[in-house]
């Protein structure tokens, strides 16, 4: 078939839809109430006999020189491959995954994009490749790429109305059907649809989709993220008659106790629509006929269970004509500010967040309903009960789910315009948002948000917010006048911060120090605007490779303040592609000539979910309840829950095996003090582990551990060295029946770490580059009584250093004692440790210390207890290897073949351990996690380490998480060999 193509539309910013129909609520309609009953959220969508939907495989068309896309297309010459809907085309072989974060892929000189020539060059100033210097590069090859797309289906009826819906296409969208134009949409995660009525034919219809790489609307979606295009959400075919509905609506209001609840509905022409509210024991019903095709009915003085994440109690409305039905749950919730405090259904709340992004390492953008579902209950999990949806309207399901299930979202409007930062100057943010020809581009997605979602406005949805990181104010004060016209929810809106609107109804940081949040809970901060409302860390705690850390310190003021709404932290999944032979890649890894690195790969849980340790630290930090052991056997309990009261049960487990258990009847948002039997200490240690059981659903849902003393023996008496101890080269050596065992290795000292993400700042600068380039030299190795003395100097970038060991024999095994001494530099020194080999066939360990990753300032998530693991597991699996799983507050570590047991034990106070399968050295010039090659055992024994903290993209390590060496610090350990 034959089309001539719109050859314009997607580069003339005076066109952002073409008889794209008006944006309306997502709904599916069933023909009965009992078909609607009988489906679940998830299958909603693709079991009703209402709607078809056209996922699948269709015909596709790669252009990569837009040029060669003829004005007139003949379908029937056109070679098409295979491509499945919804799905991402980077993510199937066309193009390649392209990962930049504030850049645009073309120049910047909004609203224009390139059209068929090549892209020109660029400007740029900031960039992960490019640091922070003025760079212009013309790339090669890079154009606005096009994807055609066709598909068949059927149609039986011809003279129905039939409206086709797509639930996300990036960049935009040209329509065609049998031969003829049909509409244009932008807006990459709003819904577009276009009535097809009169253009289908009886039987086989022929649909095409043109899509851009970019329109004029992509300057609105410079996201942090990869940037993907095709059909990315589903298709769906939908068959009306004149009795079903255009849009559907419902608001809620409460006032003296009781809520009343509105319903309106739309019909395609003049019906008779009933209404039902019912669920919990409550039904009413009005049968109303519309007038201009519109009904209403209002339910008043409902005595209803209120909804909240806690315990997401959901209504079940209908609406029904003689055409249909439609079925969606209802939330009976309140929200609102009073002064400066955020209430929902009048009580205080904290809301423990995550940033969430749709990414799938095989799949881009498209996530399938199991995936959403999943990502969701990994949340409840993890004690997190809010989303943001950075930084776009979710898959409309997530909505649903998130009712369902419970959880908070601040729900996004699709914009962000970074790139007026990092590619013009002088930067400002403000370039386009504040630019009154861009009005309607703005009003037009916050309407499609607002109309998609407006339902879960009633429930889920907490807030709306106005994008991300556009600064202001023109645009977004009339997105922000569109919304308070038609709604209640609060506005979130951090880029407000950038100009001098400061903030809309919440006051909103990015990434703020925890000085920052206290003084705003102070109400000092200049920013006047953020001290006079609610104020929310839209993001916090940048969870980048290790980390992160430092986290509880932004709790202990958020409970501390009325105001801190708490927060959510950045973010959710690693953004990364997988690949057939199981590898992962990142920025830069496709070619891409502009790109940010790994600066994605930055979230609590792996690509493919696997928790991080980020994960066990938010699990630890939003837990329900908090012990603290105030001295005695008295006990603080705070419930950090806004409406559960008796629900957890808390078991303290003594480490001598006693026990007790209780169910606190604490308030919400309180705390009280509790006497407890204390249990006694085991050989100098005592430990009690607090575990946390939801009564309601039988988990486990947080471990802590309000007393830790540790008993570390002190040095025992020296004598001399067992046979097979000694020092060769100024190297420290122990053999066993004349093979070597192990040795310390050849860097013997570390005062420096792999960097991890968080290592690096914002301005690409890497603290720890200088500790890495460390010469060692003996200076002097000597035997002294019952041992050896070495004398090592470390010279590095940051300083020199003398490291004094001596190896003594003792009862115990060998005494290792270590002193680090300061002869000239820096004085915060980011490690101390002693590194020894041993062969890898030492590949099991048993340690007494923190039961996973643990630094300084992100220890308590694990609890000290014994563990036997591989040595694999004592390191995490980060996409960017890095410095990792080092364990706090460790005792005994002891490496194990089978026959031979090697112990370091502590001596004088616990040490911080490192298990490794390969040198520091080794893993400071690694990039994947297939460079990971294992060369040995590595078993670090450190006096310190440094915090993690979160520099890469938030503040840098406290300073009481650095070492200061003010004085000669000793480290001193036993290392002993026994038979199994
Ligand atoms: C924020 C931004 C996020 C992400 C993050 C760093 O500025 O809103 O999208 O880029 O920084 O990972």
């Amino acid at each position: 078939m034959k089309y001539r193509l719109n050859t314009t539309n997607y580069h003339t910013f005076s066109v952002f839809g073409v008889n794209n129909l008006p944006p309306r609520s997502y709904f599916i309609p069933y023909p009965t109430r009992a078909d609607a009953d009988a489906v679940t959220p998830k299958r909603k969508r693709y079991a009703s006999p209402k709607v078809e939907c056209l996922n699948g495989v269709w015909d596709f068309k790669f252009y990569p020189l837009p040029a060669e896309l003829p004005a007139e297309l003949d379908t029937d010459a056109v070679a098409f491959d295979k491509l499945d809907v919804p799905s991402c085309w980077q993510f199937r072989g066309y193009d390649r995954p392209f990962y930049v974060n504030y850049r645009y892929q073309f120049p910047y000189k909004p609203p224009v994009i390139p059209t068929t020539d090549k892209v020109g060059r660029v400007f740029s100033w900031l960039g992960c490749d490019t640091g922070l210097r003025p760079r212009w590069i013309t790339p090669e090859e890079e154009y606005n790429f096009v994807g055609v797309y066709r598909r068949f289906f059927d149609v039986a009826d011809a003279d129905k109305r039939i409206v086709i819906s797509f639930l996300g296409v990036a960049s935009c969208l040209d329509l065609y059907l049998n031969g003829k134009y049909i509409g244009y949409a932008e807006g990459s995660h709003n819904t577009a649809e276009f009535d097809l009525s009169g253009k289908v034919q009886p039987g086989q219809n022929e649909l095409l989709a043109v899509v851009h790489r970019w329109c004029n609307g992509t300057y609105l979606e410079n996201q942090d993220m990869f940037r993907n295009n095709g059909i990315f959400r589903d298709v769906l075919l939908r068959t009306e008659e004149p009795a079903d509905f255009r849009d559907i609506d419902a608001k809620t209001a409460k006032k003296d106790g009781r809520y009343t609840l509105t319903l309106t509905a739309e019909t395609h022409a003049d019906t008779t629509v009933t209404f039902t509210l019912q669920g919990h024991g409550l039904t009413r019903t009005a049968t109303v006929p519309t007038q201009d095709k519109t009904a209403r009915a209002v339910f008043a003085d409902l005595d209803v269970t209120e909804w909240n994440a806690e315990n997401p109690v959901l209504y079940d409305l209908y609406y029904e004509t003689a055409a249909g039905c439609v079925k969606e749950k209802l939330g009976f919730r309140t929200v609102e500010i009073r002064g400066d405090v955020f209430l929902l259904n009048g009580s205080k709340i904290k809301f423990k967040g995550v940033n969430h992004h749709d990414t799938d390492p095989r799949n881009g953008y498209t996530l399938s309903p199991d995936d959403i579902e999943r990502d969701l209950l990994t949340c409840k999990q993890f004690n997190i009960d809010t989303v943001r949806t950075s930084h776009y309207p979710p898959d409309p399901l997530l909505l649903e789910l998130a009712d369902e299930l419970g959880i908070y979202l601040v729900d996004e409007n699709d914009i962000e315009t970074h790139g007026t930062f990092a590619m013009q100057f002088p930067p400002t943010y403000n370039s386009i948002s504040d630019d009154p020809k861009w009005k309607a581009h703005y009003l037009d997605r916050i309407a499609h948000l607002y109309q998609r979602d407006k339902i879960h406005g009633n429930t889920s949805v907490i807030m709306w917010s106005l994008g991300n990181e556009a600064g202001g104010f023109y645009n977004t004060d009339a997105m922000y006048d569109y919304l308070k016209a038609r709604s209640d929810l609060p506005v979130h809106y951090e880029s407000a911060i950038h100009c001098k609107k400061q903030a809309y109804d919440v006051g909103s940081e990015m990434y703020p120090t925890v000085q920052m949040v206290h003084d705003v809970g102070e109400k000092r901060r200049k920013q006047t605007r953020l001290n006079d409302r609610p104020y929310f860390m839209c993001e916090y705690a940048h969870a980048m490779g290790v980390g992160p850390g430092n986290t509880e310190a932004y709790w202990q003021e958020v409970y501390r303040y009325d105001s801190l709404m708490g927060g959510c932290v950045w973010e959710m999944v690693d953004h990364a592609v997988l690949h057939d032979d199981g590898r992962y890649t990142y920025g830069g890894d496709h070619g891409e000539w502009e790109h940010d690195g790994n600066f994605c790969v930055d979230g609590l849980f792996y690509p493919d979910r696997t928790p991080s340790t980020g994960a066990y630290i938010m699990r630890f930090i939003y837990r329900p309840f908090r012990v603290t052991h105030c001295g005695g056997d008295r006990f603080e309990l705070f419930n950090t829950t806004a409406f559960s009261r008796g629900r957890y049960t808390l078991q303290f487990l003594w480490n001598d095996g006693s026990g007790t258990e209780l169910t606190p009847d604490t308030a919400p948002l309180s705390k009280e003090t509790v006497t407890l039997p204390m249990g006694s200490a085991v050989d100098g240690t005592l430990l009690l582990t607090v575990k946390t059981l939801d009564t309601k659903t039988g988990r486990c849902v947080a471990e802590e551990q309000p007393i830790v003393t540790l008993a570390v023996p002190v040095a025992p008496a020296v004598k001399a060295l067992p046979v097979g101890a000694g020092v060769q080269d100024g190297r420290f050596a122990l053999q066993r029946d004349g093979k070597l065992l192990l040795t310390a290795d050849t860097e013997g000292t570390l005062l420096y770490r792999a960097s991890t993400d968080n290592d690096t700042d914002v301005f690409f600068r890497r603290p720890l580059t200088p500790w890495q380039n460390q010469r060692s030299e003996v200076v002097s190795c000597k035997g002294i009584a019952n041992g050896y003395e070495v004398v090592t100097r470390l010279t590095n970038g940051k300083g020199r250093y003398t490291v004094t060991d001596t190896y003594q024999g003792t009862d115990k095994g060998v005494l290792v004692t270590s002193v680090l001494h300061r002869e000239r530099g820096s004085q915060t020194v980011p490690r101390f440790g002693k590194v020894f080999r041993l062969d890898e066939i030492f590949d099991t360990v048993t340690y007494f210390a923190r039961s996973g990753e643990s630094y300084c300032d992100m220890k308590d998530q694990f609890c000290v207890q014994q563990v036997t693991c591989p040595v694999s597991a004592m390191t995490e699996p980060n996409i960017r290897p890095q410095e990792s799983g080092n364990r706090m507050d460790c005792t005994t570590a002891t490496l194990t073949d089978g026959q031979l047991k090697v112990t370091f034990e502590a001596v004088g106070k616990p040490f911080e351990l490192a298990v490794k399968p390969y040198t520091d050295r080794a893993l400071t010039g690694m990039k994947h996690r297939e460079d990971e090659v294992r060369t040995g055992t590595y078993v670090t024994v450190q006096a310190f380490q440094q915090g993690i903290g979160t520099g890469a993209c938030g503040p840098a390590i406290m300073p009481e998480f650095c070492y200061e060496l003010k004085q000669d610090c000793t480290l001193q350990f036993l290392i002993r060999v026994e038979e199994v």
